[in-house]
């Protein structure tokens, strides 16, 4: 990196710390922090709709040349923003909010037959598993486990897995932490259907996970790839992280997320030790800010200057609230506080932007691929999913409807 962007990246961190500092003299109620984020948020997406031409769906926007970016329906981000709009609305009770999103599920539908992607658990349950969950229907029943039978195509029972990426010239059969994500689908459709093939699937694959993708200390690696033949580990590697061995930010808080959905799904205590320790490993992991933003990668050698990950953050905050359900008082207690201080530092105008800036997205701030040079330090649609979603959980939790 140039010494010049080196210095900008050290007074971007400089400030980011100190407006979180000074912020903590002025503590509100984490409550009433969350309904003003949200109601920003509600007015924020309806500004953001009004960016976004017909049949596309929002990714990015960059600060630097203003480029708002979108994608089409089978892009993996898919399901963020009919998801963040039903999660808004379920807030707000604001129909142009779920106008909004029954204008996109059109748009989305398609994809439940696409099976040349893991991704679908992220596309398909965090925008129709959301809406089935507020206005249930044989519909989206139909869709949603059409999904979840085109996501199990891609399970290899030799290699235990299911496989992410489709085999290219660097790796035959890879398999990536964020994966995790899409077994909550899987789940569903086991309920749903009451066929145990897709429960089994999620099982195996999440057990294959902690096998070859954990370290002893509990940090994941982003891929590991397999022999398709003979279910053998061929690399253990990173496509987005820092280096193989590093731990990348957001494939941590991926893999915390993933295994309290597998405690929650099938109450075996194996996946609340393993979400446990990936707790342990993010919430005192010696680089991480007092913000409690991380570094996009846990172990660059750049930190402190340089770019943090609010979507890691916010992923890892809402999976951190569920975990203090299920978790002993000590350990529930320290989840709690670690989560409330990521909701209050993203809320703060360091990370939030003001309405109608920001491309319509509500947070800034989230790294997608640095080593691709592609999405650092910009806004990213899930982010402000997991974001919603966290405090949208945090309401829940006190009682709030
Ligand atoms: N699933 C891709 C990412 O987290 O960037």
């Amino acid at each position: 990196m140039m010494l010049k962007k080196k210095l900008l990246v050290f007074s971007v961190f400089i400030s980011l710390g100190l407006s979180v500092c000074a912020q903590s003299k002025t503590e509100k109620p984490l409550l009433q922090v969350i309904d003003s984020a949200l109601t920003k948020a509600v007015a924020q997406y309806k500004y953001l709709r009004t960016q976004l031409p017909p049949n596309v769906l929002p990714k990015t926007w960059y600060p630097l040349t203003k480029k708002f970016e979108t994608s089409n329906s089978s892009w993996w981000c898919s399901g963020f923003y009919p998801g963040s709009m039903l999660y808004l609305y379920e807030y707000s009770h604001d129909t142009a909010l779920l106008n909004e999103e029954k204008r996109v599920e059109k748009i989305l539908e398609k994809e439940q037959y696409n099976k040349g992607t893991h991704d679908l658990g992220f596309m398909m349950y965090c925008s129709f598993g959301n809406a089935n969950r507020l206005m249930p229907s044989k519909e989206y029943d139909q869709i949603l486990l059409n999904s979840a039978k085109s996501l199990s195509t891609r399970f290899n029972p030799t290699v235990q897995s299911i496989q992410s990426w489709n085999a290219n010239a660097k790796w035959k059969f890879p398999v990536i932490i964020d994966n995790m994500m899409n077994l909550e689908l899987l789940f569903w459709a086991t309920k749903y259907s009451g066929d145990s093939s897709f429960y089994k699937i999620a099982v195996t694959h999440a057990n294959t996970t902690i096998k070859n993708h954990y370290r002893p200390d509990y940090s994941s690696f982003h891929v590991v790839d397999y022999d398709p033949a003979t279910g053998a580990v061929l690399h253990k590697q990173t496509a987005q992280g820092y280096a193989d061995y590093s731990a990348w930010a957001r494939g941590q808080a991926w893999g915390l997320y993933g295994f309290v959905v597998m405690y929650r799904s099938t109450k075996d205590k194996k996946y609340l030790e393993q979400a446990n320790n990936i707790a342990k490993f993010i919430t005192t992991n010696p680089s991480l800010p007092s913000d409690n933003i991380p570094f996009w990668d846990y172990n660059t050698p750049e930190i402190p200057a340089t770019y943090r990950d609010a979507s890691a953050a916010a992923i890892t905050a809402s999976a951190l609230l569920e975990l203090s359900k299920y978790a002993d008082a000590q350990k529930s207690a320290k989840y709690l506080a670690f989560a409330e201080k990521v909701i209050r530092s993203l809320s703060t105008p360091t990370y939030t932007a003001p309405i109608g800036e920001n491309g319509g997205f509500i947070l800034k701030h989230s790294t997608g691929h640095l080593p691709g040079n592609s999405e650092v330090d910009v806004p990213l649609s899930y982010a402000d999913y997991y974001y919603i979603e966290a405090m949208m959980r945090y309401r829940a939790m006190k009682g709030k409807k």
